[in-house]
């Protein structure tokens, strides 16, 4: 989370409490105003407290406009009730609660038999807070395995992750607090992600595991995930170095089962792992839960499996965190029983279907070149084509805000600083109609755009918000 520090000067105020809102005073006198950034002397009455929170908060974006973001946005109303229900169940009281850890039981083994686990009942899985938590899980699994592999070596030996310069943030965190070297495969002329060559090279002996992402958080893209199994096999039949793959399915765990069952990318492969999705992405739940799964016991060292008796049984916990809502948990298995693999297919098919109608509707303008087509991810990159001088990417972000819509633009990391993109993320909710007015919108700026004399946004960052 944000790491805040305390009030400036200027902002030690009060609120300012409409007499209207006042049900504390019968007389109909102003309830005194509570101070902002100060807990309050006394109580405010409920209906008082939450016209002012309510208000506040009327600010914020509108999530559904939010092309940002990959988090879900929308549930059915059954969903929501559900979650409701379930506000109060902690998920670590797995004896007090034994029908919401049996229903995150029927997600892992779910989700198992999704990801073509060979043997499902030998794979173990954990919900977690999102893909980030279930990232360092899988990350500190890998370490151990390489510990324990090195026993003689390490600690003298530094580990090292293998992985493309496009990786979500969540693994420049895992390398950071668990002290691994990050070694990154940059990007190279049109290629936005790992290149499966270039990744064996920076493996040695002290690589605890190579990162494929299905897909790129920067353009949507899969990763070639056989293709770089097959090059560790390789390395492996010349070294004798037998290096791990983790797959971070943040996205793409939950669309390609459904839309590419052809490509094989999970623990169809015996090199890979384990595997983590956000369950608050393309799993179609509300934010925040995701998954990490291993393909066996020997995948997760038992040692760092804790066993926690206090609260009642002897339930074995693979987690950052103690305490954590239940209520999405269940919102998961809900949505799993609700669309089945069939239900899957039809939601994540129309938002591809959406993406790339969108993507050739903007390449169609003129003004922009394509980098993804939204063919993978339901997600595209595009720049602004060569000829376009007068405005960038950021002034298109810019000006779409007018029109309530968030789209990020960000240059591109090693070795194309040079490109600036921006980004769109369809998900289910974001529908033909709204890609239609979104497309009205972006077609009614670009005249004004074209007569700018130069590009106009000096706060890149300001501007578009984006935060891979
Ligand atoms: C590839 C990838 N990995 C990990 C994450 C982090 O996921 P979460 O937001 O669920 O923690 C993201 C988020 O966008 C992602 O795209």
């Amino acid at each position: 989370m944000a790491l805040h520090k305390g009030p400036e000067k200027h902002e030690e105020r009060t609120m300012s409490v409409n007499p209207f809102f006042g049900e504390a005073n019968p007389v109909g006198g102003m309830t005194e105003a509570p101070p902002t950034h100060r807990l309050p002397d006394a109580p405010l009455p409920p209906s008082t407290a939450y016209q002012l929170v309510h208000d506040e908060l009327m600010l914020d974006g509108n999530s559904r406009l939010n092309l940002a973001t990959f988090v879900t946005t929308w549930m059915e109303p059954q969903a929501g009730v559900l979650m409701g229900e379930c506000r109060d169940k902690n998920m670590i009281d797995k004896d007090e609660y034994p029908r919401t850890a049996e229903l995150e039981r029927r997600c892992v083994a779910m989700l198992a038999d999704l990801w073509n686990a060979p043997d499902p009942s030998a794979a173990v899985g954990c919900s977690t807070t999102g893909s980030s938590e279930a990232c360092m899980l899988s990350g500190m699994a890998l370490k151990r395995r390489w510990a324990k592999r090195n026993a003689d070596r390490y600690p003298g030996a530094r580990p090292n992750l293998v992985m493309g310069v496009n990786v979500q943030v969540c693994w420049e965190k895992f390398c950071n607090f668990w002290e691994v070297e990050a070694r990154l495969v940059p990007m190279e002329g049109d290629r936005f992600h790992l290149d499966p060559q270039a990744a064996v090279e920076l493996c040695d002996e002290n690589t605890i595991g190579v990162v494929g992402i299905l897909g790129s958080t920067f353009d949507g893209s899969y990763e070639p995930i056989a293709d770089l199994c097959a090059a560790l096999d390789a390395l492996q039949e010349r070294t004798g170095l037998d290096v791990p793959v983790h797959v971070d399915g943040a996205s793409g765990g939950m669309v390609a089962p459904f839309l590419d069952e052809d490509l094989v990318w999970d623990f169809r492969l015996p090199r890979v792992a384990s595997i983590n999705t956000s369950g608050h992405k393309y799993g179609l739940v509300y934010p925040g839960v995701g998954w990490a799964l291993w393909r066996d016991r020997e995948a997760l060292p038992e040692e760092l499996v804790f066993r926690v008796n206090y609260l009642g049984g002897d339930m074995p916990t693979f987690a950052l965190n103690f305490s954590r809502p239940g209520a999405q948990v269940v919102a998961q298995y809900y949505t799993f029983l609700r669309l089945g693999r069939e239900g899957y297919r039809a939601v994540q098919q129309s938002t591809r279907d959406v993406a790339t109608s969108l993507a050739s509707r903007i390449e169609a303008l003129d003004d922009f070149r394509l980098l993804t087509r939204g063919d993978q991810l339901p997600v595209f990159a595009l720049t602004t084509a060569d000829h376009v001088t007068a405005y960038d990417v950021f002034d298109v972000s810019r000006r779409l805000r007018e029109g309530g819509w968030l789209v990020p633009a960000y240059t591109f990391p090693a070795n194309r600083e040079d490109l600036s993109v921006l980004r769109i993320v369809c998900r289910n909710g974001f529908s033909h109609d709204l890609a239609d007015l979104f497309l009205d919108d972006l077609t009614r700026l670009l005249p004004e755009l074209r007569r700018q004399p130069h590009p106009l946004t000096r706060d890149k960052g300001a501007a578009t918000g984006f935060h891979h």
